[in-house]
């Protein structure tokens, strides 16, 4: 669901290195359903072209206050473009820019637009750790707090200068993140934590082998984006998976036996709100891992195995203010086990799916699913992606 539809972004980007990252930020507002507009410092243009800007955006590039190319030069409106917009986005905001914002001053298009802006300013600043830790620059931020613009923290790490310290531009999915919160305030998931488990776990034999299964890890994965979408706090433990996700409200703990994921679990579970297993958890693991690689002798291999604790059981028994859904893969009597599931293990929901539904399952970005609530009333959908499975999972858990 994109949550900046409809909204009109006007990005203005200053001459700083992490311009480079600004169409990566274009193509996130676009993804996230908004329409957006750039205007640029001159000096900017050294670092990013206004053609990819242009490209992506789909609408010219402004970065002076007449268009000079023609014989009949043309006024670009910087009044116009501060009514258009819903949300004035400066990103980068150098050391210059934010102290020109700070005093007033007015010598570029992009400084123009913000002075006659009448939408909320948010501004992302990217310097060297020091300048950023200037008295002038954190007082120039101060300034522009005052003026009810909000300026959004720094992140931290290698520096352009190969320093490492605080002062890098926040990522451009954490400044949509933000947009999305700020045009957002309702989000249903707004103030939730939500526990996800994921992926299959390995079962350690000895130091090279291992019992596992074909569990991808990418139904997790997505519940765990959308979860994020609709406002909620996600910890996401997953076992070994080549998934990833990078999103400001995903904490991602990679785990890779039952046990650590059990922990992982256990640590995580009070503080959580909502709760989804979607691990594929080895229910068996070798009683002792062989300390060195086991030798092929002449004669059989027998493997003494015990069970594994039950995580989704655990957090069943533990429920207190939870909403606790759990996942079943069944191969026979689907339902009549999905619902002896559901109830021994203490659910407010149980997602089905089959193995016997082509194109459900494993390794597969398709999913056919069914949930069943714990009054035993049912949803049963078509064969869709995982991502929009995850949608209508949320869709039952928002209805519980
Ligand atoms: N589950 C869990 N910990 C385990 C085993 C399962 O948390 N040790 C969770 C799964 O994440 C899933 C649900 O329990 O949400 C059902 O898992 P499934 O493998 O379908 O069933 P099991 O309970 O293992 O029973 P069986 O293997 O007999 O079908």
């Amino acid at each position: 669901m994109p949550l900046l539809s409809g909204k009109k972004i006007l990005l203005g980007i200053s001459g700083g290195i992490a311009a480079y990252k600004t169409p990566f930020l274009v193509r996130e507002l676009l993804k996230q359903g908004a329409e957006v507009r750039v205007v640029m410092t001159p000096s900017a243009k050294d670092f990013v072209t206004p053609l990819t800007l242009a490209t992506l955006s789909k609408h010219p590039v402004l970065s002076t206050f007449t268009a000079t190319d023609l014989d009949n030069p043309v006024w670009n409106d910087h009044v116009e473009l501060g009514l258009w917009a819903d949300a004035f986005l400066v990103a980068p905001a150098t050391s210059n820019t934010l102290s020109a914002m700070a005093q007033g001053r007015c010598n570029n298009l992009l400084l123009a637009v913000y002075l006659s802006a009448k939408c909320p300013v948010f501004v992302a600043p990217a310097m060297d750790l020091d300048m950023f830790a200037h008295p002038s620059n954190q007082k120039n931020m101060e300034t522009l707090t005052s003026f009810g613009n909000q300026v959004l923290p720094v992140g931290e790490g290698a520096l352009a200068s190969g320093l490492e310290g605080k002062g890098r531009m926040l990522e451009p999915d954490e400044i949509v993140a933000r947009l999305i919160s700020y045009f957002n305030p309702d989000l249903p998931l707004k103030g939730k934590r939500v526990l996800i488990t994921t992926g299959p776990t390995y079962e350690a034999i000895d130091p090279v082998r291992f019992i596992g299964n074909h569990a991808s890890g990418k139904m997790g994965f997505v519940l765990a984006e959308v979860a994020a979408s609709l406002g909620a706090e996600v910890q996401l433990i997953t076992g070994p998976t080549h998934e990833k996700i990078n999103h400001p409200s995903v904490a991602v703990q990679a785990v890779v036996s039952a046990k650590e994921m059990f922990l992982a679990v256990k640590k995580e579970y009070k503080r959580s709100d909502i709760a989804i297993a979607a691990a594929a958890v080895a229910d068996f693991t070798p009683q002792s891992v062989a300390p060195q690689k086991l030798k092929k002798g002449k004669s059989n291999l027998s493997l003494s195995l015990i069970p594994t604790e039950d995580i989704l059981a655990y957090m069943g028994k533990n429920k207190k203010k939870h909403r606790l859904i759990g996942f079943a893969l069944e191969t026979e009597n689907e339902l009549e086990n999905a619902k002896i599931k559901l109830k021994q293990k203490n659910l407010d929901g149980i997602v089905l799916n089959s193995l016997q539904d082509p194109g459900a399952g494993f390794s597969v970005s398709t999913n056919k699913i069914t949930f069943i609530h714990s009054d035993h009333s049912i949803q049963t959908f078509p064969l869709q992606s995982k991502l929009e499975c995850a949608h209508r999972i949320f869709e039952q858990i928002l209805s519980l």
